[in-house]
């Protein structure tokens, strides 16, 4: 008996991933489509060799180019700042347009070498299922930094285009250069999880709110970012991937975190800080804040 109400769970779970297997697609977190997978494999396909480090073999993929899939449903994708990826593993990254425009790549719903589309996961060390959606980069000539920079997603359920610039009134050529290091990071690889005021996700709180970096201090900062498992063996966090400059990348987080807990503090530090091309956007966010 139990057997059979087993088989018949997993027959009722597979028809439901199979109806499932829609890709949304929103501007700005409204809706814009909702893309059945049968028809992205009508669209036309492209293959992508890819090395895979860890296996080391090469692996053919087939999907959709990324770019055109986009302009597809949203022909003006010029506009674009940033494209996010919300992905069944929660690892929800904003990916700037230019990166896409610079490297090539595809939304992979296959292999096209008879493989199974599965990937080794690290993390859980199993093998797990890439579908819907994998984004695969053609990484064949890349330097090595972006090949290490450059991370694939698996199971791509939506897809926010986003138009809005995210102006937390951090610009370049206004604070150092690695508190700007650190913001770009930060939206790279926090924000998803981490929101700051409205923006961004909801997976965790917001570090600048709870004033983090200045209850728990920068070593204790730095330490959770590279690897949150040595101070919390039960975390959600992933470590910070082992790319050429992650320590500086770390360094610059925990100097964009200084200056968002303490804005005032840094422009009275910081005397070359134009702060009349930096302030007003920010002092909005935390007006939001509080
Ligand atoms: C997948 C979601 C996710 C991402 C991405 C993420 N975090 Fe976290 N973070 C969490 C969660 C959930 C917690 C709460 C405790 C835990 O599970 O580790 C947390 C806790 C923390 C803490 C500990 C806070 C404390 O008071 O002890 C710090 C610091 C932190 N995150 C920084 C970052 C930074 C910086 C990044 C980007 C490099 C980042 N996190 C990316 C989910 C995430």
């Amino acid at each position: 008996m139990m057997k059979i109400i087993i088989i018949i769970s997993v027959l009722l779970l597979n028809s439901c991933l199979a109806f499932a297997q829609n890709i949304a697609i929103t501007l700005d977190g409204k809706d814009l489509a909702k893309v059945p997978l049968d028809e992205i494999k009508k669209m036309k396909p492209v293959n992508l060799e890819y090395f895979n480090k860890t296996t080391q073999r090469s692996e053919l993929y087939v999907g959709v180019s990324t770019l055109s899939f986009i302009e597809k449903y949203y022909p003006e994708i010029q506009k674009l700042h940033e494209i996010e990826f919300l992905t069944d593993n929660n690892i929800n990254p904003l990916i700037s347009l230019s990166r896409f425009q610079q490297t090539d790549s595809i939304l992979a719903y296959d292999r096209a070498d008879g493989d199974k589309f599965v990937r080794f996961s690290k993390k859980e060390k199993i093998l797990v299922p890439l579908s819907p959606l994998y984004l695969v980069w053609n990484l064949k000539g890349a330097s090595k930094e972006v090949r290490l920079s450059n991370r694939s997603l698996y199971q791509i359920r939506t897809i926010n285009l986003i138009s809005k610039k995210i102006d937390l009134g951090i610009h370049q050529d206004a604070v150092e250069a690695s508190v700007f290091l650190g913001y770009e990071t930060y939206k790279r690889y926090c924000l998803s999880c981490h929101a700051i005021g409205k923006v961004g996700g909801s997976n965790s709180f917001d570090l600048i709110k709870h004033q983090t970096l200045q209850n728990k201090g920068a070593e204790y900062v730095k330490k959770y970012i590279f690897d949150p498992n040595l101070i919390n063996p039960k975390t959600k966090m992933l470590p910070f991937p082992k790319i050429k400059d992650s320590q500086k990348l770390i360094e610059g987080i925990v100097d964009f975190l200084k200056f968002m807990e303490n804005p005032e503090e840094y422009f009275q530090k910081n005397k070359s800080a134009k702060r009349e091309t930096s302030y007003k956007a920010l002092q909005e966010i935390i007006k939001e804040m509080n």
